[in-house]
């Protein structure tokens, strides 16, 4: 099995150490080059070092130290605009896709969320979105470096510490109808020798071969 996946858990406690920009805008790179619906990419990455800021969001994330801590903090913002009539056309089109194959996706709503409305579209890109996030963390780990997402925060999936959350949307100037769906938070663990244990519910209880229960042997 790879490695980083063996390896990667979650870290909540980050020596001073900051990560180099170049080690950052791998990570970030990680992210962008994840796989999506259509290859719509509905997700925009912030990645936040400033010390004002992080407090902000130690804040919106109920006092969790570790985004204090944190060398970057990586915000994941859900676009609900990737998928507007232009701007998911031209990605279609960058696929090659013809104005006829275009226009019957478009009119497809098992292909093309909005026709379903927002809250279906929301839901579709958040599910891009944690692949993302999943390819971040990994790259980090990858490079040394720990981390940890963080989806206890105040946005519009928890409806909760909107004063804060809308305050900190305008301080990083976000734009509507795109969201902050979780973060990831970067560093250096300081205590590596504590090893965590993988808590996991056994494999035959999350896996079946062929039907439903029936065991992989
Ligand atoms: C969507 C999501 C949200 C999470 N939110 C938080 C969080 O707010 N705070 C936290 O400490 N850990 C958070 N975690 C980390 C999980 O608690 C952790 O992944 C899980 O317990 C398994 O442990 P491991 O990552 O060490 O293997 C989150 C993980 C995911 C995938």
């Amino acid at each position: 099995m790879i490695k980083e996946i063996i390896e990667r858990s979650s870290i909540r406690s980050y020596t001073d150490k900051k990560i180099s920009d170049s080690d950052i805008k791998t990570i970030l790179e990680a992210g962008r080059l994840a796989p999506s619906w259509m290859n719509v990419q509905p997700w925009h990455f912030i990645s936040v070092s400033d010390e004002q800021t992080k407090d902000l969001l130690c804040k919106l994330s109920f006092g969790q130290n570790q985004v204090r801590t944190a060398s970057h903090v990586i915000l994941c913002l859900a676009d609900t605009t990737a998928w507007d009539d232009n701007k998911f056309r031209k990605i279609l089109q960058a696929k090659g896709s013809t104005e006829e194959q275009i226009n019957a996706i478009i009119q497809n709503p098992t292909l093309y969320p909005k026709l379903k409305g927002d809250e279906r579209v929301l839901l579709r890109t958040a599910e891009q979105c944690t692949y993302a996030m999943a390819y971040m963390g990994l790259q980090a780990q990858n490079l040394g470096i720990s981390s940890c997402v963080i989806g206890a925060l105040g946005n519009e999936f928890t409806e909760s510490n909107q004063d804060l959350y809308l305050e900190i949307r305008k301080k990083l100037n976000i734009p509507e109808k795109v969201y902050l769906m979780a973060m990831l938070t970067l560093g250096y663990n300081a205590k590596p020798e504590l090893q965590m244990k993988k808590l996991r519910k056994p494999f035959d209880e999350v896996v079946s071969y062929e039907t439903y229960g029936q065991k992989f042997n």
